[in-house]
C-alpha cells in the first residue's frame, strides 16, 4: 500500500513538468507537415517531447567529449554494405556460410576487468570532460554518462550502478521521458544489480515517460497492462497505450516511400534456431503438432546460400523464373542477408529483357515467360516509384506498370492505382485509381485491397463501411500491416460493428510490434549477438521484452538460462568459460520464462517448471512445477512436460507416487512426440523394472497394469503380425514373463533372489542419466539370467512333478477308466492381464 502513496506523491512532482511537455507537443503538432522521412518524424517526436534545446552550462565539454569520443575506435556494428557484384556477394555468403565456432566471448572478461586498465587515453578525457559537465547539471552529459555506463559504448566499462544514479539524476533533474523510462526498466529487470527489482517503482517511471510520449514506455506500459504486470489487467489501458504506439508508427510506415517503409523483420526467437529451448525433438516448437512449420526464411544461414547458388546456377543456364526469384531474395532480404537493390534490379531486369525485345513482346515466348516477366516489370516499375536500386522516377515506374498492366500483373494495377491516387507523374484521379485497385485486389493482391477499403472508408455511408470491412478483411488474412491498423480502429471505435476491445487490443499490439524499427532494437540486439557479444546482446533484449515481444523475453531468459551454458562436452574435457555476472540471473530468467509463458509459449511454461523444481531464481516450490507441467501437457502440447510429469510419478516427487499413472505419462510424451524415443524408451526400461520390483516386494506403489481397453482377444493373425512387428523381441520376453508370473503368485516358490541382486540400486531415484538406465539394463539382464536360470531348476523339478503326477493318473485313470487330457502349453496372449514385457516399450 505505502509504495502507491509514494507512487502517487512522485506523480504530482512531476505532473508540473510533464503539463509543460503537453502544451509544448499541441505547437509542435500543429507545424503544416508535408512528406517527411522517418528520421524526421522521429526528430519532430522527440522535440514535440523535449521542447526547445536551451544552451547549457558545459555544453562545450560535451561537444569537446563527443568528438573525442567519435574519433576512438568504436567496433563497427554496422557492417559496411558496399555495392558488390554478384560474384562478391556469393563469396560473401558462402564465406558466412563457413560453421564458426564460438566457445566464450573474450570481451565478456575484458569488461568486467578494472576501470583504469581498460580505460584508454582518449576515453579518459572524454570521460573526465563529460563528468565536468555532468556536474554543472548539462543534461547531455549526464545522459551520455549513463548510456556509457549502461551500454559499454566505445568499450566504456558498464557500470549499472553508475548508469542507475546518472538516469535517476536526469530523470528528476528536468523530467527527460529517456531517462524515465531507463529508471523504469532498471526497476523492472533489476539488471546488473544496480538496484532492488520493483514492480511498482517501474510501473511508476514507465508511466511518466509514456503520458510524455516516450514510445517505448508506451509500449512497455501496454504490455503490464495487459499481462496485469504490477497492476490489475485492463484492455483499457492497454488498448489506450498500444493505439498510442500503432498511430506513430502507422505515421512512420505511411511517411515511407510510395507504398509504405519497407524494412527486413529482424524478431525471433534464438533457441528455435537450434530446434527450441529443448532442442529439436523435445521442444513443442520443433516437434508435435504444434511444431513451427519449416519456412523458407527461418534459418537465413543454413540454406539460403544453398538456395542463391542454385538458382544463380539455373538463371545462368537461363531459367527466368530462377533469375526472377533471385530478384525477389536479393529485393526482400531477410534477417542476415540485406537487401541488395542494385542485384535485385539486374535480375528483374535480366527477366524481362527475355520478353521485351527492342521494345515489344517477342513472337513466341516459353511457356509461363510472359506472367513472369509481368512480375518483374512490376517490381521495375515499384523500384522506380519508390527511388529503389535507382533514382525515384514515376515515368519509367508507369512504362513498366503499363507493361505488367497488359498482361494483368496485380502489382503493376496496384502501382498505377498508386499513380492515381497521389498523381504521381499523371492527373490524380481518384476513380481511374480505385479501378486500378479493384482489378489487382480481385487478384487478392493485399496492398490493393487496403486501398480500396480506406476509399470505401472515406465516403463514410453505411454500406461504404461494410465494403471496407470487407476489403480489410480480405488484406488481412495476408496479415497486411495496415489492415491490421484499419481493423483496429474499426473494432476501438465501433464503427461497423460491436466495438470489441480484446480485438483491437489484439491488433494495434500486432502492428506496433512489427514496426520492428521504429520501435525496438531488434536489429541492434541481433547484431550484438551475432558478433559474440551476448552480454550486450541481452541489455538489447530486454529492451523489447520490456516492450512486450513474447520472443524477446523468450531470448533474454534462454541467454540467461543456467541449463543453456551447459555444454554437452563434459567438463574434464573443456572446462566452460566462467559465465559474465550479467548474465547470470536466474530471477531474471524465471521472470521472462513466466512472461513468455502468459504469452502462450508451451516451451517457456516447461521451462518455468523446471525453475521451481530445482528452485532457480525462485524458492524452489513442487507444486507450482507440477501446475506448470500440467498446464503444459494439457491438450497433448508439450512431450517433455509430459515426461516430466511421469518422473515425477515414478520418484513420487510432488506428486503421489505411482508407476502405473508414471507409465502412461512417459506414453502419452512419446505419443505427442515420436522423436523422444531414446529417452522415454530408456526412462519406460527403467520403471518397468522398479515397478516389477514394487510388485515383487509388494511395495505400497501403484504398479503398472495393463489399461482395461486393451483387453481385446487377438485372432491369431493379429498376434502373429504383433510379433512380427516386434521385431522377434517378443517372444522371448513373453516366454519369461510366464515364469515370472510364477514368481509373484502368492505361494510362488521361486526362491528370493532379489536381495543379492543389488535391488537397492533399482529403488534409488537421485539421478536420471544415461548410465543409471544402462546400471538398469544391466539389472533387467542380470534378473532375466537369474529367471532363465531358475525356471530350468523348476522345469525339472516339474518334470518330476508331472512324472510322478502322471504315474498317479495312470493309475487313477486305470481305476476310473476314464482319461482326462493334458493342459496343452498356454502360449501368452498380449491382452493378458498379467501380462509383463519389459521390452514393451519398443513396441509401443
Ligand atoms: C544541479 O541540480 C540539483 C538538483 O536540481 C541542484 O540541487 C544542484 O544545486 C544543481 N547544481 C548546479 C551546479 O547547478
Ligand atoms: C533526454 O535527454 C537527452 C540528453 O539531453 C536528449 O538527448 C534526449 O533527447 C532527451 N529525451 C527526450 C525524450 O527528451
Ligand atoms: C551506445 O550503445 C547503445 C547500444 O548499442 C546505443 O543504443 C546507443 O545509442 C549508444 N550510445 C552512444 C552515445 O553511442
Amino acid at each position: 500500500m505505502r509504495r502507491y502513496y509514494m507512487g502517487l506523491l512522485l506523480l504530482l512532482q512531476t505532473l508540473a513538468s510533464s503539463n509543460a511537455e503537453g502544451t509544448q507537443k499541441v505547437l509542435a503538432n500543429s507545424k503544416p507537415n508535408g512528406q517527411k522521412n522517418g528520421d524526421q518524424l522521429h526528430a519532430d517526436i522527440a522535440t514535440a517531447q523535449a521542447g526547445e534545446r536551451l544552451a547549457q552550462d558545459g555544453d562545450s565539454f560535451v561537444a569537446e567529449a563527443l568528438s573525442l569520443l567519435r574519433s576512438l575506435h568504436q567496433p563497427s556494428r554496422d557492417r559496411i554494405r558496399k555495392q558488390q557484384g554478384l560474384t562478391a556477394t556469393l563469396l560473401n555468403l558462402a564465406l558466412k556460410a563457413v560453421p564458426t565456432i564460438r566457445l566464450s566471448e573474450p570481451q565478456a572478461a575484458e569488461s568486467s576487468s578494472p576501470k583504469a586498465n581498460t580505460l584508454s587515453r582518449g576515453l579518459q578525457e572524454a570521460t573526465a570532460l563529460l563528468e565536468t559537465a555532468a556536474a554543472r547539471n548539462n543534461s547531455d552529459a549526464i545522459y551520455l554518462l549513463a548510456e556509457l555506463s549502461f551500454y559499454g559504448n566505445y568499450s566504456y566499462p558498464r557500470d549499472f550502478k553508475a548508469a542507475f544514479e546518472y538516469y535517476h539524476k536526469l530523470a528528476e533533474l528536468n523530467g527527460n521521458s529517456s531517462a524515465q523510462y531507463m529508471v523504469g526498466l532498471m526497476y523492472s529487470t533489476g539488471v546488473g544489480g544496480a538496484v532492488e527489482p520493483d514492480q511498482a517503482r517501474a510501473l511508476l517511471y514507465y508511466t511518466f515517460a509514456a503520458n510524455q510520449g516516450h514510445t517505448r514506455a508506451e509500449m512497455s506500459l501496454a504490455h503490464r497492462h495487459q499481462a496485469g504486470i504490477a497492476t490489475p489487467k485492463s484492455c483499457e489501458m492497454a488498448a489506450k497505450y498500444y493505439k498510442r504506439v500503432a498511430d506513430k508508427a502507422m505515421a512512420w510506415y505511411r511517411s515511407g516511400p510510395p507504398g509504405g517503409m519497407g524494412w527486413i523483420p529482424e524478431s525471433y526467437r534464438i533457441a528455435d534456431e537450434s530446434g527450441g529451448v529443448y532442442g529439436e525433438g523435445a521442444s513443442v516448437s520443433s516437434a508435435g503438432i504444434n511444431a513451427i512449420k519449416a519456412h523458407p526464411n527461418s534459418d537465413a544461414y543454413a540454406s539460403i546460400e544453398d538456395i542463391i547458388e542454385y538458382l544463380n546456377l539455373m538463371s545462368e543456364k537461363g531459367d527466368f523464373k530462377a533469375s526472377f526469384n533471385l530478384g525477389r531474395i536479393f529485393y526482400d532480404g531477410q534477417r542476415g542477408l540485406p537487401k541488395d537493390m542494385g542485384l535485385a534490379r539486374k535480375f528483374f531486369f535480366d527477366v524481362a529483357q527475355k520478353y521485351w525485345v527492342k521494345g515489344r513482346p517477342i513472337q513466341n515466348p516459353k511457356p509461363g515467360l510472359d506472367k513472369i516477366a509481368a512480375k518483374a516489370a512490376g517490381f521495375l516499375g515499384r523500384m522506380f516509384m519508390r527511388g529503389e536500386g535507382a533514382e525515384q522516377n514515376f515515368d519509367r515506374a508507369k512504362f513498366w506498370f503499363e507493361r505488367g498492366a497488359l498482361l494483368k500483373d496485380a502489382q503493376s494495377q496496384f502501382g498505377l492505382g498508386l499513380l492515381h491516387l497521389h498523381g504521381y507523374g499523371v492527373k490524380r484521379d481518384v476513380a481511374e485509381a480505385s479501378s486500378y485497385f479493384k482489378a489487382a485486389a480481385a487478384q487478392d493482391f493485399s496492398h490493393a485491397q487496403v486501398q480500396l477499403g480506406a476509399l470505401y472508408l472515406d465516403q463514410g455511408g453505411t454500406e461504404d463501411i461494410i465494403s471496407a470491412s470487407h476489403y480489410f478483411e480480405l488484406a488481412a488474412r495476408w496479415s497486411n500491416l495496415e489492415s491490421y491498423y484499419h481493423l483496429a480502429e474499426l473494432n476501438y471505435f465501433g464503427v461497423g460493428r460491436e466495438k470489441s476491445c480484446s480485438s483491437a487490443l489484439g491488433y494495434f499490439k500486432n502492428v506496433a510490434e512489427r514496426a520492428e524499427p521504429f520501435v525496438s532494437s531488434w536489429a541492434e540486439a541481433n547484431a550484438a549477438y551475432e558478433e559474440g557479444d551476448t552480454e550486450l546482446a541481452v541489455l538489447e533484449y530486454i529492451g523489447a521484452a520490456e516492450q512486450g515481444y513474447e520472443k524477446a523475453q523468450n531470448n533474454v531468459a534462454h541467454l540467461l538460462d543456467p541449463d543453456q551454458s551447459r555444454l554437452p562436452i563434459p567438463d574434464w574435457l573443456f572446462k566452460p568459460a566462467k559465465r559474465p555476472e550479467l548474465l547470470d540471473n536466474p530471477r531474471l530468467a524465471l521472470m521472462y520464462w513466466t512472461r513468455s509463458a502468459r504469452q502462450g509459449n508451451v516451451d517457456a511454461l516447461v521451462k518455468m517448471g523446471d525453475y521451481y523444481l530445482y528452485g532457480l531464481g525462485a524458492e524452489a516450490d513442487v507444486d507450482k512445477a507440477v501446475q506448470c507441467y500440467q498446464g503444459a501437457s494439457e491438450y497433448q502440447q508439450s512431450a517433455q512436460a509430459m515426461y516430466n510429469l511421469g518422473w515425477m510419478y515414478e520418484n513420487g516427487v510432488g506428486l503421489d507416487q505411482d508407476f502405473h499413472l508414471a507409465k502412461r505419462h512417459y506414453d502419452s510424451a512419446l505419443e505427442i512426440n515420436e522423436e523422444a524415443y531414446l529417452p522415454v524408451a530408456l526412462s519406460l526400461l527403467k520403471l518397468r523394472a522398479r515397478s516389477a520390483w514394487n510388485t515383487l516386494t509388494h511395495g505400497r506403489v501403484n504398479s503398472i497394469r495393463d489399461e482395461p481397453v486393451e483387453k481385446k482377444q487377438w485372432s491369431l493373425s493379429e498376434w502373429i503380425n504383433n510379433f512380427l512387428q516386434d521385431d522377434g523381441q517378443g517372444y522371448y520376453d513373453e516366454y519369461l514373463d510366464e515364469y515370472y508370473d510364477d514368481a509373484t503368485m502368492p505361494g510362488g516358490d521361486g526362491p528370493d533372489f532379489g536381495g543379492g541382486a543389488g535391488g537397492g540400486a533399482v529403488g534409488d531415484d537421485d539421478e536420471d542419466g544415461l548410465v543409471e538406465s544402462l546400471v538398469i539394463i544391466g539389472l533387467v539382464s542380470a534378473l532375466a539370467f537369474l529367471l532363465v536360470y531358475r525356471n530350468q531348476r523348476q522345469q525339472e523339478a516339474r518334470r518330476r512333478q508331472e512324472q510322478e503326477l502322471l504315474q498317479q493318473q495312470q493309475e487313477d485313470a486305470n481305476r476310473l477308466g476314464g482319461q482326462q487330457a493334458a493342459q496343452p502349453p498356454r502360449f501368452p496372449e498380449p491382452g493378458d492381464p498379467n501380462f509383463w514385457n519389459p521390452g514393451g516399450m519398443l513396441g509401443h
